[in-house]
């Protein structure tokens, strides 16, 4: 293992399995042998992740104050406790008996985070550290923690990959990336098997059978579900900031990635957590999208014309922000199933439309 920029980077991993506590592997429908602690599980990503972990046959337990979440996310089969990260030591107690820790749980508003910096440390970090002290204590052998693309900042290499610069350009991103360097950390001196998925854009929604999830944040602040506010009529333009970029077309470059896509990354990742690693995956499609091309599928997928109005670049939008997941795919053996704006934007619509939009 060595320390690349600040942060722990994966060298080649053996793929094995890890079978702790005669826990059989989270990503197999192993039955409800392995019970999981998810945190956020009542967000956007964190339901989706719970959703597919009850469907392998697992035992999960959600924790999530529901500061930000929706109850109507939490799923049925599994337990809620709601309550903050901080307190994640009432819920992991050694007897507890839990293999594995999916942490979710934080404030995601890059532009709030830089008015309410000391909300955003004390949620993201202090609240994540309390939970790795919980995790330590308990004897939680395994913990996959949402990262994020923030932490690279204005990125130095396209595509980025986890060995690029850290630099983060927002508060939110330097939370983020102060959990990075903990559970290296955490790895190295106390044997943790630690994963961290650093996530692009993620869109669209969770549609099986009785069950929708989909992304429901207020404000909201990402472009695919903003611009669906449009197309209901709930808004009456969108904002594209800059068009004046050195790309196809003036406008932005982001990387977008589909719920469903990232979530099944988790179970791969929870099977591939080695004991004292902590291993780090950039998750996205490796394909960029401007904002218009984004803006060009929801016209066509909402049948809105979407009035659109250029305004100023924003300070520290990078022109290109695009993630090579090609360690994911080598050592997790991860393949997006979603990969098009259209799979993205079309299910995002359909649970606005009837989730949403019927709903409210
Ligand atoms: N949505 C994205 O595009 C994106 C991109 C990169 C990284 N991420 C990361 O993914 C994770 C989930 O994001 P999301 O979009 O599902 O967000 P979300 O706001 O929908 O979900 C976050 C959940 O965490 C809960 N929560 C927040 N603080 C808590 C606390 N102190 N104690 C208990 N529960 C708490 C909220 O109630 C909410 O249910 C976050 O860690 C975020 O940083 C998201």
């Amino acid at each position: 293992m060595e320390w690349v920029g600040g942060v722990l980077d994966s060298g080649p991993i053996r793929r094995r399995r890890v079978i702790t506590k005669g826990h059989v592997p989270a990503g197999q429908a192993g039955g409800n042998d392995v019970k999981l602690l998810v945190t956020g599980g009542a967000g956007f990503i964190g339901s989706v992740v719970t959703r597919m972990l009850l469907d392998a046959g697992h035992q999960v337990v959600v924790l999530d104050d529901l500061r930000t979440g929706h109850r109507e996310a939490l799923a049925p089969d599994a337990t809620h406790v709601e309550a903050s990260i901080h307190d994640a030591a009432q819920i992991l107690t050694p007897d507890a008996g839990f293999d594995g820790v999916l942490h979710f749980a934080a404030l995601i508003a890059a532009g709030e985070s830089m008015v309410k910096p000391e909300l955003y440390w004390q949620t993201n970090t202090v609240g994540s550290l309390a939970l790795i002290d919980a995790v330590r204590a308990a004897g939680v052998p395994r913990m996959v923690f949402s990262s994020t693309a923030a932490v690279y900042g204005n990125p130095t290499e396209l595509p980025i990959t986890e060995t690029a610069v850290k630099a983060p350009t927002n508060t939110y991103g330097a939370t983020k990336l102060a959990v990075d360097l903990a559970l290296t950390s955490e790895a190295i001196a106390h044997g943790l098997a630690a994963v961290s998925l650093r996530y692009f854009n993620v869109a669209g929604a969770h549609l099986t059978g009785d069950i929708a999830l989909g992304e429901r944040h207020d404000p909201e602040t990402h472009l695919i579900p903003i611009a669906l506010e449009v197309a209901a009529g709930r808004r009456e333009k969108l904002q594209l900031f800059g068009d004046d970029y050195p790309t196809v077309d003036g406008t932005c470059v982001r990387d977008y990635i589909h719920v469903a896509d990232l979530a099944r990354a988790h179970l791969l990742a929870l099977d591939a957590a080695t004991p004292g690693q902590h291993r780090i995956y950039n998750l996205g499609n490796g394909n960029g999208f401007t904002n218009r091309q984004v803006v060009d599928v929801v016209r066509e997928v909402t049948g809105h014309q979407l009035p659109v109005e250029v305004a100023p670049r924003r300070e520290g939008d990078p022109a290109e922000l695009v993630a090579s997941s090609a360690l994911a795919r080598d050592e997790l053996g991860w393949v997006p199933q979603k990969p098009t704006l259209h799979d993205m934007v079309g299910d995002a619509w359909a649970f606005y439309r009837t989730h949403v939009l019927e709903q409210s």
